[in-house]
């Protein structure tokens, strides 16, 4: 059997296909059911200091390929995600904590006080949330991205990885790049959803959510090819000892398949999740498993950044 297990920050993954943060891990019962399905790991919806109730609804609305959210970061507080730790642990695989604070401040306070519960394996930072009103993306200023990790990295004491948002012009990846490698960072995840798009009904000529004017992240297949070079590009440009892990439109094993061609280590599951349920963990598996198989693979090492360019 090809075995899809990884290991990042000395934590194993079962499997190298898990959920991306705010697709159905925002409850307890939603993170059990993580657990209990094939997931490789199980990943909290973006934490705040306080609870939050997120925008007002329609907030998602799946498209032909994909899908548009202005959720405005729905979550129970940080302070529950370190509580269901320990219930968590009993499913045998890495539960990570995906910190999205409102301020700077914020951010510092959460990953120190995630930081020392044992039972969180990696926290994921996330930069790059798109859906809260009058706030830019840190992920978009790469000094402020420099001044944050100084701060964090003082106060963490877990593997700590970050979330990016898409970068679309190899100056930007060549700077956010440089920050980096200037830090002891465990992984990149790339990409959190293409910023503020417009999804429209013409019958009855009316925007497809009610937050922000309609405007929205855009999920799904409408934005593999970006990740994919999103992470190819810092996987040319990162040093080794960062794992990158992606996300962006999977709905198949061969989805998968290239994304490790592109230098990922792991992958997150979003829109397909969402559409599908958990059970898609073990349809993807599977289709990889038997692309593998016929290709002659035996591990996700040996298919990692082998992409040939003509
Ligand atoms: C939300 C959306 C994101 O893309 C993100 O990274 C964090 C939060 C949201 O709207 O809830």
């Amino acid at each position: 059997m090809i075995s899809l297990s990884i290991t990042i920050a000395n934590v194993t993954f079962p499997s190298c296909i898990y959920n991306a943060s705010g697709a159905l891990c925002t409850s307890l019962e939603e993170l059990i059911a993580i657990g209990n399905s094939k997931s490789g790991a199980i990943l909290s919806k973006s934490c705040t200091l306080e609870p939050r109730e997120g925008n007002p609804s329609p907030r998602y609305h799946s498209l032909p390929y994909g899908s548009i959210n202005s959720m405005g970061i729905p979550n129970l507080g940080y302070k529950k995600y370190a509580e269901f730790a320990k219930s968590l642990k009993r499913f045998g695989k890495p539960y990570i904590v995906s910190v999205s604070g409102m301020t700077f401040d914020d951010n510092v306070t959460i990953v120190r006080e995630l930081s020392s519960v044992t039972e969180i394996d990696l926290l994921e930072l996330n930069l790059s949330c798109p859906n809260l009103i009058g706030k830019p993306q840190v992920g978009y200023d790469f000094e402020q991205s420099k001044i944050l990790f100084e701060k964090v990295f003082s106060v963490c004491k877990k593997p700590l990885g970050v979330k990016l948002p898409p970068y679309f012009d190899f100056i930007h990846f060549e700077q956010m790049a440089n920050v980096l490698n200037q830090f002891p960072l465990e992984f990149v995840t790339c990409i959190n959803s293409l910023g503020n798009g417009l999804a429209i009904d013409v019958e009855t000529e009316t925007v497809m959510i009610k937050p922000k004017g309609g405007f929205g992240g855009i999920g799904g297949k409408y934005a593999k090819p970006t990740a994919l070079a999103n992470v190819r590009k810092f996987y040319e440009l990162l040093n080794r000892n960062i794992s990158i892990i992606g996300v962006g439109g999977i709905e198949t094993g061969s989805d998968v398949f290239e994304y490790l061609l592109c230098g990922a280590s792991a992958v997150q599951i979003g829109t397909i999740l969402v559409e599908e349920g958990v059970k898609c963990f073990e349809r993807i598996e599977k289709e990889l498993q038997e692309l593998m198989e016929k290709k002659g693979y035996s591990s996700v090492d040996e298919v990692k950044g082998k992409l040939k360019t003509l």
